[in-house]
């Protein structure tokens, strides 16, 4: 450090200095041209005044008067000294100081004689300096001499050499200057925050970073880069520590549950040197212009929330439709990017959809009619024929942008997702016989005769088919697609073995139901802990409601996407009716309803939208008082951080779907309450339902149900809920996002695959059990 200062110091003296000196030398050469020109102009003016006295005594040619003449005119111009001199350039008569006249250049008066014009030159000997010019005398057309005017030139030295001394002080001061500032910015600006980031470097090193949010060093706002790496380099390093903490804890506690890392070994262990390939609708994450800038969004969806993890522990390729307005200007030339943007773990390639796919693909055959076939939500599905062959051409695109990734890899395994892909799996199949390929149904799996009034339920059969394994969160889904299947299209299924032989071609169908992803701490509270944590969510509690101008003893919250199928109007009708059954709820509990926008563009969510505005409209007219405000809708999508706040602070939360897959927000509330607090009710009809029982469990048709079920939830005693929601947490614990991505992954690497072709046998086997119910396990 005293070797880098010593440096700075001596480079920034010597720096300033040439600079300084540089300029000096400029500045001080103007000022003598400025003085020369302004002396050899005076000395000029003064030949020409003596010129006529010179010419009469040169023509009255007595020497004594031309002798005279030079000490009178020399006293009379105030020239150093003066010298007359006849035509052929001989000294007829001089005044001044002997040491310069004797040392005039004799060639500037013979120059001036020869060329009968004036010549001037500076000259110098010992300490005098002066200016000689020379100034021929004509009598008419004949040469009479010359006479030579000497003017003093020393003051051009002198004050030369002043402003050299001056500026030897001002660059001494400059100098001093310039190097102290630098020092001090050097000091404040960079020494300062670099040897912060060092301390925090080594309490990270020791462990004992606590904050990961914004960097405590202000003043790195300027090495922005290096904050923000310094920052995800912090965040990774903690979550390595814990990730770590995590495992020890696990093993010291015998515990056998998986983790991020479990799962990364797991699919590097036994994926050997297979690639996994996601495909799905929508992306994890969308960029978005905000004004002037791009914001990255995580979109609010299920299917994000339980793959993502998977992806960052796994690595691979994700596809998926390119949907933020500012998705098309961060891609390469690929289409290509490494995502999450903060720390890249994985490619997300993006797929680009026109205005009339996302109408006719998306608004129209997905999701105006295949989700309200899958959900059964009294919201009639609608299906029109052009939308079928726009969401045939999607799926084919989606196919050929995965084909395209996967060229260079062996044996790939891909995931698909969801019901805006049911086609896919066939598509890739064909084209890559060597690949294992999965999908995922997000949603419920209705009934065969709900399934049956879809006019193409073969073809979206015979698209699923195409896969080596179907998965569905719960078994009831499952058995129903199976006997959808049975009653749509020739094949073989297998109750028992749950498989569908079609084609040649066995299909797996197995429940996996889909979770999130949770901190490994299952060890129980200590009374301080949980004492602390109530405290605190009081506080936040408080905090979050007067953003929103409300205020109260008591939080219900509810989570959804702004859809149908969730019972956001039922929920809140059920609120009402809490608040008519028992008053004494009033003033008490608020309850906040967060509904993202989704699919904004469909008939139904927008009606489904003004239901909702007019129902909470209508409960804070009826109860709303000066103090307390019943209903909080929050219109907008929440990132992770804000939601996690919102279920921490809350009492209840409320899950009351009409019908739903699974539902993650139920298992993101219990996940997010480590304080092992906080009642959830949750509706029969969501696949969640299966594995929380510990759930306050209701119909959410049932809107007098549902209110009881909540007021049951605000009056159960403290006991119960820790009891219930550590058995939830345990649950969810163990049956986290990694184990389900490493069942459904570990299911279909284990399955056998057929040959490409399908061979004399199989065709044979099709032909003669063209008939549902049979089982495969008599043909193998
Ligand atoms: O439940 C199915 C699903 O695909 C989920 O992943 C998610 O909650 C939701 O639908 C997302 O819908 P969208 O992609 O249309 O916003």
């Amino acid at each position: 450090m005293q070797l880098f200062r010593m440096r700075l110091i001596l480079a920034l003296m010597a720096s300033v200095t040439l600079v300084s000196v540089a300029s000096t030398y400029f500045d001080v050469l103007a000022h003598r041209h400025v003085l020369r020109e302004d002396l050899e102009r005076r000395t000029k003016w003064m030949g020409i005044s003596v010129q006529p006295d010179v010419q009469n005594a040169l023509r009255a040619g007595d020497p004594n008067a031309v002798r005279g003449l030079s000490q009178l005119l020399k006293s009379g111009t105030g020239a150093l000294g003066l010298a007359i001199y006849d035509a052929r350039g001989n000294l007829m008569a001089a005044s001044g100081p002997p040491e310069v006249i004797a040392n005039l250049a004799r060639g500037v008066v013979a120059r001036s004689l020869q060329r009968g014009i004036e010549v001037a030159a500076f000259g110098h000997k010992a300490e005098w300096q002066w200016l000689e010019e020379s100034f021929p005398i004509h009598q008419g057309n004949d040469l009479q001499g010359a006479i030579a005017i000497v003017a003093d030139a020393s003051y051009i030295r002198t004050e030369s050499n002043e402003l050299w001394r001056r500026s030897f002080w001002r660059i001494v001061a400059l100098v001093i200057l310039i190097v102290g500032i630098t020092l001090g910015m050097v000091r404040w600006f960079f020494l300062r925050p670099l040897s912060r980031v060092a301390e925090r470097m080594r309490r990270l090193r020791t462990g004992h970073a606590e904050r990961t949010g914004e960097p405590d060093v202000p003043e790195l706002a300027m090495f922005t880069p290096l904050a923000r790496e310094m920052q995800t380099m912090a965040e990774s390093l903690k979550a390595a520590r814990a990730a770590a903490a995590a495992e020890a804890r696990l093993r010291e506690a015998g515990e056998n549950l998986w983790t991020a890392e479990r799962l990364a070994v797991h699919m590097r262990t036994r994926g050997g040197s297979s690639k996994i390939f996601v495909v799905s609708n929508r992306e994890p994450y969308m960029h978005m212009r905000q004004g002037r800038e791009t914001v990255c969004v995580v979109p609010p969806s299920g299917l994000v929330t339980a793959l993502e993890p998977v992806l960052r522990a796994c690595d691979g390729v994700w596809v998926a439709s390119g949907s933020g307005d500012a998705d098309a200007a961060i891609v390469d030339e690929f289409d290509r990017l490494r995502v999450p943007p903060d720390e890249p773990r994985y490619t997300l390639r993006r797929v680009w959809l026109s205005e009339e796919e996302e109408a006719r693909y998306y608004d129209g055959f997905a999701n105006e009619g295949l989700w309200p076939l899958c959900h059964i939500a009294h919201t009639r599905p609608i299906f029109r024929a052009a939308d079928w062959e726009c969401y045939k051409r999607v799926n084919q695109r989606f196919a050929d942008a995965l084909l395209e990734e996967m060229q260079d890899s062996a044996e790939p395994v891909v995931f698909a997702q969801d019901y805006h892909l049911a086609l896919l799996p066939q598509m890739v199949k064909r084209a890559r016989p060597d690949a294992r390929v999965a999908i995922f149904w997000h949603i419920p799996w209705p009934n065969p005769e709900a399934f049956g009034i879809c006019p193409w339920q073969a073809e979206l059969i015979d698209g699923l088919l195409g896969a080596d394994l179907i998965g569905f969160h719960i078994p009831l889904h499952c058995n129903n697609f199976l006997a959808t299947v049975d009653r749509s299209v020739e094949s073989c299924t297998s109750r028992e073995h749950m498989t569908v032989l079609r084609n040649g071609h066995v299909t797996s169908v197995r429940p996996y139901p889909v979770s999130v992803a949770i901190d490994g701490r299952t060890q129980l509270l200590t009374e301080f802990d949980r004492a602390k944590a109530q405290e605190e969510r009081r506080a936040d509690r408080q905090k979050l409601l007067e953003e929103f101008g409300a205020r109260a003893e008591c939080l219900a919250i509810g989570v959804d996407r702004m859809d149908y199928t969730k019972g956001i109007v039922e929920r809140l009708d059920a609120f009402e009716q809490l608040l008519e059954d028992h008053p004494w709820h009033r003033e008490r509990l608020t309850m906040v309803q967060v509904a993202a926008p989704s699919r904004t563009r469909i008939p139904s969510y927008v009606e489904l939208r003004k239901r909702v505005d007019a129902t909470a409209e209508r409960i804070n007219s009826r109860f709303q008082t000066a103090r307390w405000k019943p209903v909080v809708l929050i219109e907008r999508q929440l990132n992770h951080d804000e939601v996690r706040r919102w279920y921490r602070a809350a009492d209840i939360c409320l899950v009351t779907s009409l019908h739903d897959g699974m539902n993650l927000v139920a298992k993101e509330f219990v996940a997010a309450r480590n304080d092992e607090d906080g009642v959830l009710v949750l509706s029969r009809f969501t696949g969640a339902a299966v594995e929380l029982g510990d759930a306050l469990l209701v119909n959410p048709y049932d809107i007098v149900g549902v209110a009881e079920a909540i007021h049951a939830g605000l009056e159960m005693s403290p006991h119960e809920r820790r009891e219930r929601m550590q058995r939830m947490r345990r649950q969810v614990i163990e049956q986290n996002i990694y184990m389900w991505a490493a069942r459904v992954m570990g299911d279909l690497r284990e399955l056998r695959l057929e040959p490409s072709e399908p061979t004399a046998i199989s065709r044979a086997k099709q032909r003669t059990t063209r008939r549902t119910g049979i089982r495969i396990e008599k043909l193998a």
